[in-house]
């Protein structure tokens, strides 16, 4: 059986839900955040120890500026409503990614994250403005600063997981083969698993049943 501590997922696919449900994409964004919750209770009965969920891409800002605000403002309303919940349930809240939203949210990640930061349960990653490729060049140029040789472990350092162990899966809901510029270094070696399901519509079941599959896959790593 293999051993399960850390699940990153590309919730992809609440576009497509709202409009096929609702006629409004926002409307599935809304509905994707009731997934986020069913999958966060999941995790900790299966007691994995980080979820990372990929909920904004720096590639996203290309969306129509209703969406984005719409998006935001949900997440506002989420911590606000939330964080003491989460608090509560000793999860931790990490953020990933560039936090250069209005001052406003800015200050609330900051606070979500100083107010779970001791707890141990679970870690929930959340990629917001998060970016691989951006992630890789920061990282070399403060490798480059740094005058440290480039190896693997010193360029880990720099990077916005570096605390973080490499997850050892990977779920991309949504009916779409492709990364989308998601943890391109640290899924070096994660199962990937890509569901068909839309987000808003996959299940704790569907959660579980993937991480049985998981544990019984035979991992490698180059290795025979
Ligand atoms: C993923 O769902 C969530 C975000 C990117 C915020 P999408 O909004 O990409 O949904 P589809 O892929 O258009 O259906
Ligand atoms: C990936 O989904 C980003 C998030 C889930 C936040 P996208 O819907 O943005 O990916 P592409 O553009 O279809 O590749
Ligand atoms: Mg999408």
């Amino acid at each position: 059986m293999n051993p399960l501590n850390h699940v990153a997922i590309i919730m992809d696919g609440n576009g497509r839900w709202g409009l096929e449900n609702k006629s409004s994409r926002n409307a599935g964004h809304k509905a994707g955040l009731k997934a986020v919750e069913k999958i966060i209770k999941a995790s900790i009965k299966q007691k994995i120890k980080h979820l990372t969920l990929y909920a904004f891409s720096t590639e996203n800002w290309k969306r129509p500026k209703s969406e984005i605000k719409y998006l935001f403002n949900l997440l506002e309303n989420f911590l606000l409503n939330k964080i003491d919940d989460l608090h509560k349930q000793n999860i931790k809240l990490k953020i990933i990614g560039l936090k250069n939203f209005s001052p406003k949210l800015n200050k609330l990640l900051r606070q979500s994250e100083h107010k779970t930061k001791k707890n141990t349960k679970l870690q929930i990653n959340l990629a917001l403005n998060y970016g691989s490729k951006f992630e890789l060049i920061n990282a070399f140029k403060k490798l480059k600063k740094s005058k440290k040789i480039i190896n693997e472990k010193n360029l880990i350092n720099f990077l916005q997981t570096k605390d973080i162990p490499d997850p050892e899966l990977l779920i991309r809901t949504g009916n779409t083969k492709r990364l989308s510029n998601f943890l391109l270094w640290q899924v070096a070696y994660s199962e990937i698993f890509f569901e068909k399901k839309l987000w808003p519509d996959f299940t704790g079941k569907d959660y579980n049943k993937i991480i049985k599959t998981f544990k019984n896959i035979k991992r490698n790593y180059g290795n025979i």
